[in-house]
């Protein structure tokens, strides 16, 4: 597991976004794993630059999501499905048919979850996954004792998760209770995970992820039995952790990546 600790959020999200350009760059067919929230959103700006400014094709990249809410529909402007077309797909060369997020208001969610398992393998697997990560650990919406092994599931939010996405919603009780989810199982599949968090309120959470013991009880700690993932953070993220880690400068003046 290697971890990059950049000086800010910007930075943080150019790095994020050069090592995915990289890899796309490299094998026009990936299969991206892509995340929501607040972390990514300067990271596919970054890539909406590269795309239009230096040409960064996505015409044959094929995308899955993490997750979904469950009981609303793509249209909703609190969707997933919403936020990536908004933020990403919509600015780049993807063909829309290629992206595939969770349809939170499938008849039967159940089967919609066993669907996107079927249409992960059949796609070759994710070469390259994205995650943020929640104050209390969850990587995707594992929360907190989710099973090492759990695939693509119907999940509750827990109370921290449900306040803390609140900030997307008028109000705090318009937030879903519920949402699909790929497992901890279905990520650990991942060939490449890069997972990034700025801000202090990720602190704690990087901390025991990073250094802490591996456990179910800290969903992103699992991680660190993953053969090829980078944390890539910024310095108020990191303020907890105690070992010194690489800079984006170091790990690129090594042929890492990345950072101009
Ligand atoms: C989003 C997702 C979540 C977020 C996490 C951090 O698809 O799976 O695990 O990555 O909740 O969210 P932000 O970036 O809003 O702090």
């Amino acid at each position: 597991m290697k971890v990059i600790v950049c000086n800010n959020s910007e930075e943080m999200s150019k790095v994020a976004a050069q090592i995915f350009a990289d890899r796309i760059r490299k094998k026009p067919n990936i299969v991206l794993g892509l995340a929501t929230g607040g972390t990514p959103v300067k990271m596919y700006k970054e890539l909406i630059r590269m795309h239009k400014e230096e040409g960064l094709d996505f015409s044959k990249v094929v995308s899955f999501n993490l997750d979904e809410y469950l009981g609303i529909s793509g249209n909703h402007h609190q969707s997933y499905r919403y936020f990536m077309d908004t933020n990403l797909f919509n600015h780049i060369n993807i063909n829309k048919s290629n992206t595939h997020v969770l349809n939170g208001k499938a008849k039967d969610a159940a089967a919609e979850c066993k669907t996107y398992e079927d249409a992960i393998k059949k796609a070759g697997g994710i070469d390259i996954q994205l995650l943020g990560i929640g104050g209390n650990g969850h990587i995707a919406f594992n929360e907190p004792g989710s099973p090492k092994d759990s695939r693509t599931r119907i999940v509750d939010l827990t109370k921290k998760t449900i306040e803390d996405n609140a900030r997307f919603f008028v109000d705090v009780n318009e937030v879903p209770k519920q949402a699909l989810s790929m497992g901890n199982g279905t990520i650990m599949e991942a060939k490449e995970i890069v997972l990034i968090a700025d801000k202090t309120s990720k602190a704690d959470a990087l901390s025991k992820s990073i250094e802490g013991p591996v456990t179910e009880q800290v969903p992103a700690s699992l991680l660190q039995a993953h053969k090829n993932t980078t944390f890539v953070i910024d310095t108020d993220a990191a303020v907890k952790l105690k070992k010194k880690y690489e800079s984006p400068k170091a790990t690129a003046s090594k042929g890492g990546c990345c950072c101009k």
